[in-house]
């Protein structure tokens, strides 16, 4: 202790640390000088974890992360030993400006960056790192001037005043240390073979040679201005151009990336070869600026399905990217009109639109035969994922189709809300009415209330011409599973499965991409670490779907099409249902199945983009398939 005192202070004693500081700090009261420099510690460290992945998104951010961590240590450790107005007034007006920028960059986005313009995610981390930098600057600018009065307290008052910044400091100290260990990969293999294993790379999965007559579309992404907002979309339309085609049509789709950053195109519900798929880092790496893709497929099933951007997909698709494709029956449809009916979300707001416009019209006399293509496109709220719950008013009608794929004998229903999860389909059939007008209306809301727009606003679609049709007081909803009549189906709950996968879908908290948050998951864990449902070709695989969460889920395959098998333990009583995204309200759990009949790498995921962003994304994947694509920081691709 001796030689401790000699160190220290050449043999006066030296009460404690607390006096050395009180030396200094001209009356300050020492339990903040105390809190303030454990909370710029903690921030200091939290932004310091960050800077590696920011320095892979984007450097000027890493040097952003890094400058401030650097300047909050430096400022934690001045507020101690050399405590003085000019320092707590300059600390408080940085801290103010990390606020700002995280304020702006969650509300607005900020004007620079990979998603320049966009709004990023507030996450946990970030929230409670903010709520401490407003605690510190109230802190800071308390200490600004010294009191005239200073007034004395023992160390044991001093400690218990300055402990309550604990709060802030410890989850941040736990969480903020421990982020950085869990960044997003930086080139993570989705198809994860072992080396030495025999394996075909996805690639050789081309469309086969043939006489198909080819149908050729280019599709250019580039920035467009609707209606006074910055979007993105195909071909300068929000949504793209409508591509119709002809079952068995050589379909051959030119993107041009005319954008200022990497974008794909993903056709989805489309049965096509997997390096037309569309999925930056599985399938394809994304496109970059200035570059093309050529996608090729043959048209196989007839139906209603869309095409949208698969490239950072939360931030890319809100901006406008999407679009539909319409394969028509070699047959022909019977319909006078046929029309494609894609409800969205308008650029720059949550509001409801249907096919671009509020107040969408089309025409149809009485007497005929109207067929409407409903598509979910729409993304008002990414993290809820509250499906639509479009209504038809005024005619009786027939759903025909779900996802593209006919109902068995659908039988004629009267308006009942047909709840679509994002990104599925319902075809509608019927006869104008001789009072000449029908309207498509009621896009979003809870179950029982007939009309509810909540947080979107509304957008109608009007049919002909003539008195607005009556809405009821109470509307039913639409149930698939007693829909239409039965038929023979190859897929049924009595059928010998290969591969049978239990997915509990749930929000856990998790640490992901840098962050601690709740995340939605497949059986607790986040993409690409949920572990993916392994296939040969030729398996009948099923998929029982437990959604133990309180929100909607619909859980959307590529490249096949499940038959949809029961609904919590009850199989269907009526049409056979085949979806490529089955819609699970909160609580339930749906069997569905497939053939494994199209070998490469699949995602499976939820369709709520909010809740793919934050990781209920997986994939199928054939054994003996390889990809060269990696997802991931470095590699460029983001998925979701
Ligand atoms: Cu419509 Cu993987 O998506
Ligand atoms: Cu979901």
């Amino acid at each position: 202790m001796a030689v401790l005192d000699e160190a220290l202070g050449g043999g006066t004693i030296r009460p404690s640390i607390l006096e050395a500081i009180r030396a200094r700090h001209e009356g300050r009261r020492l339990s903040r000088l105390i809190a303030v420099a454990l909370l710029l510690f903690a921030q200091g460290l939290v932004h310091l974890g960050q800077a590696p992945g920011h320095f892979d998104e984007y450097a000027p951010f890493g040097v952003l992360f890094l400058l401030a961590g650097t300047a909050q240590i430096g400022c934690a450790w001045a507020t101690l030993a050399r405590p003085q107005g000019r320092l707590f007034l300059g600390a408080a007006v940085g801290t103010v400006g990390l606020i700002a920028t995280w304020f702006w960059s969650r509300l607005s986005g900020l004007p620079v960056g990979p998603h320049a313009g966009y709004p990023e995610v507030p996450g946990m981390l970030d929230m409670v790192t903010t709520l401490s930098e407003i605690v510190t600057v109230v802190l800071l600018l308390f200490l600004v001037r010294a009191p005239r009065k200073p007034k004395r307290r023992g160390p044991v008052r001093v400690t218990l005043a300055a402990l309550p910044s604990l709060i802030f400091v410890i989850p941040l100290l736990v969480f903020g240390l421990q982020a950085p260990f869990h960044p997003m990969p930086d080139a993570f293999d989705p198809a994860g073979v072992q080396a030495g294993q025999a394996a075909t790379s996805i690639t050789t999965l081309q469309a086969p040679a043939g006489s198909q007559p080819v149908r050729a579309f280019t599709l250019t992404a580039a920035p467009v201005n609707v209606a006074g907002h910055q979007g993105w979309a195909f071909n300068g339309s929000v949504p793209g151009p409508e591509i119709r085609v002809t079952e068995g049509d050589r379909v051959k789709v030119t993107l041009l990336n005319h954008l200022p950053e990497s974008t794909s195109i993903h056709w989805h519900g489309l049965r096509l070869p997997n390096p037309s798929d569309g999925v930056a880092g599985v399938t394809q790496d994304a496109v970059r600026p200035g570059q093309s893709y050529v996608y090729e497929f043959i048209a196989q099933d007839p139906g209603t399905y869309w095409y949208h951007t698969h490239q950072a997909t939360l931030s890319q698709l809100g901006r406008g990217l999407y679009g539909a494709i319409t394969i028509l029956p070699k047959a022909g449809i019977k319909e006078q009109h046929d029309y494609s009916v894609v409800i969205h979300t308008a650029v720059g707001s949550s509001d409801a639109r249907i096919n671009g416009s509020a107040n969408a019209r089309l025409e149809a006399r009485p007497g005929e035969t109207v067929r409407l293509r409903l598509v979910n496109a729409a993304v008002p709220d990414p993290f809820g994922g509250t499906p639509l719950n479009p209504v038809l008013l005024g005619v009786p009608y027939r759903v025909v189709a779900l996802d593209g794929h006919d109902v068995n004998r659908p039988q004629e229903i009267g308006p009942q809300k047909i709840r679509l999860g994002m990104g599925q389909r319902a075809d509608l059939v019927f006869t104008m009415p001789p009072s000449g007008q029908v309207v498509l209306t009621g896009l979003k809301g809870a179950a029982q209330s007939p009309f509810d727009f909540s947080s979107t606003g509304p957008a109608s679609l009007t049919l002909g011409e003539g008195p607005a049709p009556e809405k009821p007081a109470r509307l039913q909803n639409f149930d698939i599973t007693t829909y239409g009549e039965p038929a023979a189906e190859a897929l049924t709950a009595a059928t010998h499965y290969d591969v049978t996968r239990t997915l509990q879908l749930a929000g856990v908290p998790i640490f992901r991409n840098g962050t601690f948050d709740f995340s939605d998951t497949f059986d607790g864990k986040a993409s690409p670490f949920v572990p993916p449902v392994t296939v040969h070709e030729g398996d009948l695989v099923k998929l029982r779907l437990v959604n133990r969460s309180q929100k909607f889920h619909p859980i959307h395959i590529h490249g096949h099409v499940f038959t949809v098998l029961s609904r919590n333990g009850v199989p269907l009583s009526g049409s056979p249902i085949h979806q490529d995204a089955v819609l699970l309200p909160a609580g339930e759990t749906w069997e569905v199945a497939f053939k494994a009949d199209n070998p490469g790498i699949w995602m499976l995921h939820c369709h709520v983009l909010g809740h793919a962003w934050a990781g209920m994304v997986m994939t199928v994947n054939y054994d003996g398939y390889t990809t060269p694509f990696r997802m991931g920081t470095s590699s460029g691709n983001e998925p979701e």
